[in-house]
């Protein structure tokens, strides 16, 4: 390998299409009680540098935990799958993706990487620095939804499918299975899935790491607000909306919301929405379930998957399984 490639970038979610999407989900979650907003519209540019910022912050061990099992034993993990290809699902920055390319390099099989995530610029960024880093190396980065451009994905090869950070834990149960269904439709017999998750733990380490004293978080939750008046001329004033972020016990869940600070009304222009927010009144924002590794292996099952193996971190804060279709 030592040509430099230049990056593809196939988009299967044009700006159109994105906004077609936000109109339906925000209509259909303001309108709703409790409200909600789905997460994936927190990642507009500044939305995937909080999160960027949110990783490297001391109550955040996710990111950290993660990256310690792929330190650890990405080399394993590229051994037992034997893949040429990485596809990564909500890529982002791609940063934890190089510990497994490195691996995958080491076996001598590693051809290509194939990014997906909705944040474009994002994405591209990554692309084009992981084509320089890594010459011969052919990167295809996706814009796309994982809940509705899986089929989209390019395929060949031997593919291991990564979905790190615990993002799956950011659906809910149906999405979930229907989420996993939909990937096990797309793998080849030989392909598998690498999936990070966190685990359940004493309940005030859950909520510092996603309620930070120097706030980012919270800036990470309010910035869905600047998303919809930008996109969709809102008038929220997001500094009066407080984050709240709640330990769910019989969910597993740490749950994101946003609470009103005072009686409002909000208007989306785009939408000709009027709405009212109560004082006091919570929007669900982002929920991050929290999985124990034999529920894990449970929910996998049911959806058309085998384990082949687990690694805990240390501490057994986070975990990486590596599964299987079943045929
Ligand atoms: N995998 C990285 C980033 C996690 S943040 C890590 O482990 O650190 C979640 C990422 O998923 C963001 O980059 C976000 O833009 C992306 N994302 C969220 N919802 C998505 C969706 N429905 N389809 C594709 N990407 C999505
Ligand atoms: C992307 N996802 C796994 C993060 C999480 O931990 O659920 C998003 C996040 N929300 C607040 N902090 C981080």
């Amino acid at each position: 390998m030592n040509t430099i490639i230049p990056p593809t970038i196939d988009i299967h979610l044009s700006g159109s299409d994105l906004r077609g999407a936000m109109e339906q989900d925000v209509r259909s979650g303001l309108t709703a009680a409790p409200k909600r907003l789905p997460p994936v519209y927190f990642y507009d540019d500044r939305g995937s540098r909080l999160f960027d910022e949110i990783t490297r912050l001391p109550e955040y061990y996710p990111t950290r935990s993660e990256r310690s099992i792929l330190d650890a034993h990405a080399k394993d993990i590229a051994r037992r799958s034997d893949a040429d290809t990485l596809v990564e699902l909500g890529a982002g920055t791609c940063d934890k993706s190089r510990v497994l390319l490195d691996a995958m390099l080491s076996t001598g099989r590693l051809e290509r990487f194939v990014p997906l995530d909705v944040s474009d610029t994002t994405l591209w960024e990554a692309a084009t620095a992981l084509s320089e880093e890594y010459p011969g190396l052919a990167v295809s980065a996706v814009v796309g939804d994982f809940h509705r451009h899986l089929d989209l994905l390019p395929t060949g090869g031997r593919r291991l499918f990564a979905f790190l950070g615990g993002t799956i834990g950011n659906l809910d149960p149906g999405q979930r299975r229907t989420f996993l269904i939909e990937l096990g439709g797309v793998m080849a017999a030989d392909d598998c899935l690498l999936l990070g998750t966190d685990l359940v733990k004493d309940r005030s380490r859950l909520v510092r790491a996603y309620d930070d004293r120097a706030g980012v978080t919270a800036e990470f939750n309010r910035n869905v607000l600047h998303v919809l008046n930008r996109e969709l001329g809102a008038n929220f004033d997001p500094e009066r909306f407080g984050h709240v972020a709640r330990w769910n016990e019989e969910d597993q869940r740490i749950e994101m919301w946003l609470r009103s600070a005072g009686d409002q009304h909000i208007r989306v222009a785009d939408l000709d929405l009027e709405l009212h927010f109560g004082s006091g009144e919570e929007m669900l924002t982002e929920i991050s379930t929290k999985f124990s590794p034999d529920a894990l292996a449970a929910e996998l099952g049911e959806c058309g998957f085998e384990v082949e193996w687990m690694w805990p971190s240390d501490g057994d804060e986070f975990l990486m399984t590596l599964a299987r279709p079943v045929a």
